[in-house]
């Protein structure tokens, strides 16, 4: 059983059949012996945490230059929070590329923000307030969950840091959108489940963070914590066939 984790960031799973593949700008400096040394004067607390304790086991690879497996040699892709990244032509090539290196029968499973859940939520929130109108100072949180990742100019990360720290790192890696860390796109059951039937998917079927047509999935934990609950509460679950 082979199993790609596509773009899986910290999120890991230590499962043997998993190969996970990301190419942040991080982790290639952390692979990088010159640059691991740099990285401690740029990045300071919470981050340089975070980058010391990057998991040596990813495979370091950029997804634009394709996947490096051989056609039908896959038998389930999954990713997580990664499609809503891509500009929406190049997600279409990317969930080719993937339909390529799985094998006949193989499993696509895609995890990504809950744009059904947002709207609702939304929705639901523009009633509260007609009936309360101390709740209108909570609306733009409502909002902001659809579209501040879409809109956002700055990093995350360097939002917070000293000036200094901020210009140079801003100067070397660009604002949110060069990084990807914007969202270009977002998806619910009718239009990813309409995107992957187009391409050629079979039965693409909603799930949960927990079930899943892969047999033993919880195993891998890559969408839970060590707890087990859900890893990413946001998120909306599909999978398809090749
Ligand atoms: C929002 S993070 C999601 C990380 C993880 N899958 C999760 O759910 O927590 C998106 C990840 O996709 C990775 N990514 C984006 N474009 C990529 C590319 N062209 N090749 C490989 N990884 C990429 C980023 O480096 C980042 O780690």
């Amino acid at each position: 059983m082979r199993i790609l984790n596509l773009g899986c960031g910290t999120k890991v799973s230590e499962h043997p059949n998993v190969v996970n593949i990301d190419w942040s700008i991080y982790l290639r400096v952390k692979k990088n012996p010159v640059l691991r040394r740099v990285a401690p004067l740029l990045i300071n607390g919470e981050r340089l945490n975070g980058f010391k304790t990057i998991p040596a086991n990813i495979l370091v690879h950029n997804l634009a230059k394709g996947i490096p497996f051989p056609a039908d040699s896959v038998d389930v892709v999954y990713h997580s929070h990664l499609l809503e990244h891509l500009d929406r032509d190049i997600a279409k090539h990317f969930l080719l590329e993937i339909k390529r290196v799985l094998r006949p029968g193989g499993i696509l499973r895609i995890v990504v923000p809950d744009f059904e859940r947002f709207a609702k939520d939304y929705v639901h929130h523009l009633s509260v307030c007609e009936n309360d109108k101390g709740e209108a100072g909570k609306h733009d949180e409502y909002i902001s969950a659809m579209i501040s990742q879409c809109v956002r100019r700055e990093a995350h990360g360097t939002s917070h840091q000293k000036p200094f720290r901020r210009f140079i790192e801003n100067t070397l890696l660009g604002d949110a959108r060069r990084r990807g860390e914007t969202h270009q796109w977002m998806y619910d059951r009718i239009n990813l489940s309409w995107l992957l039937i187009g391409l050629g998917y079979k039965n693409p079927v909603v799930q949960q963070y927990n079930v899943s047509l892969i047999s033993d999935w919880n195993k891998y934990m890559l969408d839970t914590d060590l707890h087990g609950n859900e890893y990413k509460t946001d998120s909306f679950y599909m999978e398809a066939q090749k």
